[in-house]
Order: structure tokens, then sequence, then C-alpha cells
């Protein structure tokens, strides 16, 4: 049973962590072919990388633990025999205590970066200003429900030569951004922060119950698989990706008011003939008037052309 109703049940993190060993597994098993392939080829960076940025303890808290996100990938890495560099950003300092703890106790090649990786990132992406060799590399974004997505951050990294084949993973509430949102807080909408991180295909996970919590994959390249679509990934080009990007970024009545077609305000059309209470039918100074009917028809068709619904923006963008 799920310890809590909030934003984050017991039951919800065991779904994340769950998936999200799926997705670094099939991850690994990409990158794995790849370095494999072209094994010793100078312009390939021999080890692949993992850069979680919110790597909490390594370990899952509460009921039945279990390793987290900054675990999960290098014990899957031992597992496969790939080779990997794991780079772990915290900032709180007793989570940072536990995750140095759980990390001398694992196999791997790891650098804790200790502190906000609005901070700590950019200075990881100084260091790599010039290399010119490839890095596979994943980056993952696991914030606190209330966490704004630092897009900012994520692009120093997205554009470096050196990891221009890097992959984006985010996993965030769409119903946390949009409280948020409707509390006030400047916070991109979801859509906006799909354009802004500025990758060629977006795949997203169907929302996950009420708070809407989802995967977002980025990649250059078409990654999406038969086991990303098992765990129920769509491209947003989709009609199904695209209409849960829509629902995750837009509130109800936003997506709501998009779809109603505006009626035309017929008060403020001039010699517009009025209606016979009595008859229903066209009265006043018109009443039997032909061309009093046509010249509604034709005012009531050009506004229908014009309060014709709007479209939803552009999705065939991304
Ligand atoms: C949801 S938890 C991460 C869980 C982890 N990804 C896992 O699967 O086990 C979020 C973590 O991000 C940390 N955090 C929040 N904002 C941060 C920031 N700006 N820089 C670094 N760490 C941050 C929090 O202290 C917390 O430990």
């Amino acid at each position: 049973m799920p310890k809590s109703k909030g934003v984050r049940s017991s039951q919800h993190t065991a779904k994340k962590e769950s998936d999200f060993h799926s997705i670094a597994g099939a991850w690994l098993a990409i990158v794995k072919r790849i370095l494999t392939k072209h094994s010793g080829k100078s312009w390939l960076y021999q080890v692949a990388q993992y850069i979680d940025m919110n790597a909490g303890t390594g370990w899952q808290e509460g009921d039945g633990g279990g390793l987290g996100s900054a675990l999960i990938v290098p014990d899957l890495a031992q597992t496969l025999h790939v080779p990997l560099q794991c780079y772990l950003c915290e900032m709180h300092p007793p989570t940072l205590d536990r995750l140095f703890e759980n990390v001398a106790m694992a196999r791997g090649s790891f650098e804790i970066l200790e502190g906000d990786h609005r901070e700590r990132i950019p200075e990881l992406a100084a260091r790599w200003a010039l290399e010119r060799a490839l890095r596979y590399t994943l980056l993952y974004f696991d914030g606190n429900a209330d966490s704004e997505i630092p897009t900012a951050t994520i692009r120093c990294l997205t554009e470096l030569d050196c990891l221009r084949k890097m992959d984006v993973l985010l996993h965030v509430s769409g119903n946390s951004i949009k409280r948020a949102r409707g509390k006030g807080l400047e916070r991109s909408r979801l859509d906006q922060i799909v354009a802004e991180i500025g990758k060629q295909h977006v795949h997203i996970q169907r929302p996950d119950a009420k708070w809407q919590w989802t995967f977002l994959l980025f990649s250059d390249s078409p990654i999406l698989n038969d086991k990303f679509r098992k765990l129920d990934f769509r491209n947003v080009k989709e009609t199904q990706g695209r209409e849960w990007l829509e629902r995750l970024s837009y509130t109800k009545p936003e997506l709501e008011a998009q779809r109603q077609p505006t009626l035309p305000d017929f008060s403020a059309i001039p010699h517009l003939p009025r209606v016979s209470p009595a008859s229903g039918i066209l009265g006043g100074e018109s009443a039997g008037d032909e061309t009093g009917g046509r010249h509604l028809r034709a005012v009531q068709k050009e506004e229908g052309d014009r309060a014709a619904p709007p479209t939803l923006p552009g999705m065939g963008d991304f």
C-alpha cells in the first residue's frame, strides 16, 4: 500500500525506479553496441558517461528499499560489461553523507559533485569545452516535485561538441508544473521546456495517475525502439505523444479555451436585422426583406470563417 497520497507516494517511487532501471538498461545496451563497433577509434571516447543532476542517496528510502538512480546505472553497467564513468550531483548535506557512504560500497567509477547542479554542471561543462572525441552520455534530471527544470544548465552540456550525442532524461510531474504556474511562479510550460532543450527526437511516457508523473527522453537519434514502446513511450510527433504533451502542458480550462470556437458578437454588427421574439423569424426593419436575410447569412459566414478554432502550438516543430 502507498504510504502517502502526496505528490510522491512510495508506490510511485517504486514504479519510477523500475521504469528508470529499464530505460537505463535499454540505453546502456545501445551504447554498448556503439562502443563495441567502434572500439579503438580516436574520434570516440571509449567510456560511456552518466550524469545524475539529482543523485539523492543512491538508495530508495522507505518501504522495501532498493537502489536509487545514482547506483542503478553503474550496477547495470557492471552486469552488461559497459565501461562507465558516473558524475553524481547532490546539494543536501545529510543526503550527500549517505551518498558518499553508499558509493563507497558500490562497484564503478564515480565522481561526486557536491552542491547545486546549477553551479556544478557548468563547471563540468567547462572541463570538456575543448574535448573533441564524442562522449556517449546520459543526463538525468529527477528533481523534487516543485523543482524548476534548469534548461539553461542542461543546455550548457548539450551545446558542447563532445556531448552532441548526449541523451537527456527528465522525470517530472506535469500537474506540479501547472500548479506552480497557477500560483504565479515564473515557470515555463512543459512544451516550452521541450523546445528549450532543443533535441530532434522527443519521447514522452504515458502520464501516471493524478500527479501526471512522466519520463521525457530527448535524443538526436531515433532511439525509440520496442523496449521504449513497451514502457509506454511515444514520440511527440505521433498523435498519442502529442496529446500527452498537450495534457501535461496546459490546464483543462486552457485546453478547452483553445478548442472552443468563439461565437460572433452579433450586437457589434451594424445593420443587423433583429429577430422577432414572437415569430422567431427576421423582424424589425428588415422583416420580410430578402436582402436582410441574405445580409445576415453573409455576415454569419464571414464571422464563422474568422471564428475557426485556433490550432494548438506547433508540435511539428519538435
Ligand atoms: C527526487 S530526489 C532524487 C532521487 C534519485 N534520483 C533517485 O532516483 O534515487 C531529488 C534530489 O535532488 C536533490 N536536489 C534538489 N535540487 C538540487 C539542485 N539544485 N542541485 C543538486 N541537487 C538537488 C535533493 O536534495 C534530492 O536529494
